[in-house]
């Protein structure tokens, strides 16, 4: 015992347990929440929504399939009440940003998992462009220029015989299988080459910023009239009277400079601080 300690000495053993410690933590951990959302966010405008309209469900086997999403009771159980106040529906908790109640799902309810045969939306990455989407700003310019047609063609293939996987089950009319192939393809496959790829998502400006702006451009107008009238009123404001009480002493201000080198406008307006020439 003594010599295996001496062989492996203990900052070893500490640092294959911290090793280990990463590796387990890695592996649950490993399907990204923030990916999954890009691909989810997607999904619920271009996907699932498409599916209702024509009242049909993707197929049972679809890896899309809103069932398999392994975080779908989580992401279901948020709440999100102000920009900056996220709750937890399964305890009550509140937290400061998204991020944090992403934190604590992993810690206090990795129970809430979605189980049976489920799938990362992450792995979909590629196909739901989620670089361009982690960077809406980004302009891409170097990855415009190194685009790559026949790699985004493979993905394009891949993307298309993901979709026909998720078509319904049934007997459907083949027009109506089409028209859902078209639909559910337009805001994914369509836009896996060189050209589409690199498009900015649309972004929309939340509702509460737009009301934000509405209260506060009126104030802002307000306060720069004000601004201007009091910069006005500063500057050219007082000359009236002041021009006429200058020539009203003018005289005798001219008289009074020959026996005192002061002038008494000047005195006053200065507040009869002696002047230094
Ligand atoms: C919230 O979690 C419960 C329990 O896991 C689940 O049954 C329910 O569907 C979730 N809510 C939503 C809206 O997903
Ligand atoms: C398929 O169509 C036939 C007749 O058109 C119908 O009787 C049958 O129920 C349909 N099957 C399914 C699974 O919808
Ligand atoms: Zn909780």
């Amino acid at each position: 015992m003594v010599v295996l300690l001496d062989v492996f000495p203990r900052s070893w053993v500490l640092m294959t347990c911290v090793l280990c410690w990463c590796v387990i933590t890695e592996a649950n951990d490993h399907c990204s929440r923030p990916l999954s959302r890009i691909v989810r966010n997607q999904l619920t405008e271009h996907f699932y929504s498409v599916f209702e309209s024509k009242s049909e469900e993707p197929h049972r086997k679809c890896p899309l399939h809103l069932d398999r999403d392994l975080y779908r009771f989580q992401e279901g159980n948020k709440t999100q009440d102000y920009p900056s106040r996220w709750v937890c529906n399964f305890c009550g908790k509140a937290f400061l940003s998204e991020h944090y109640l992403d934190m604590h799902f992993d810690n206090r309810h990795s129970d809430e998992l979605v189980k049976g045969t489920t799938v990362c939306l992450a792995d979909f990455c590629d196909i739901f462009r989620c670089e361009v989407f982690e960077n809406p700003r980004k302009d891409f310019f170097w990855e415009k220029k190194l685009c790559k047609e026949d790699r985004l063609t493979a993905r394009r293939r891949r993307c298309e015989a993901l979709m026909r996987s998720c078509l319904p089950q049934g007997n459907l009319s083949l027009d109506k299988e089409l028209e859902i192939y078209e639909a559910i393809g337009a805001n994914t496959c369509a836009l896996l080459n060189c050209k589409n790829y690199w498009k900015p998502p649309h972004q929309e400006i939340a509702a509460w910023k737009i009301i934000l702006y509405a209260v506060i451009t009126p104030f802002f107008v307000m306060g720069l009239i004000v601004y201007y009238y009091a910069i006005f009123d500063h500057y050219f404001g007082d000359y009236p009277t002041d021009i006429s009480w200058s020539r009203e002493e003018e005289e005798e201000s001219i008289s009074l400079s020959r026996r005192s080198r002061r002038s008494p406008d000047l005195r006053k307006r200065y507040g009869g601080r002696p002047l230094m020439y």
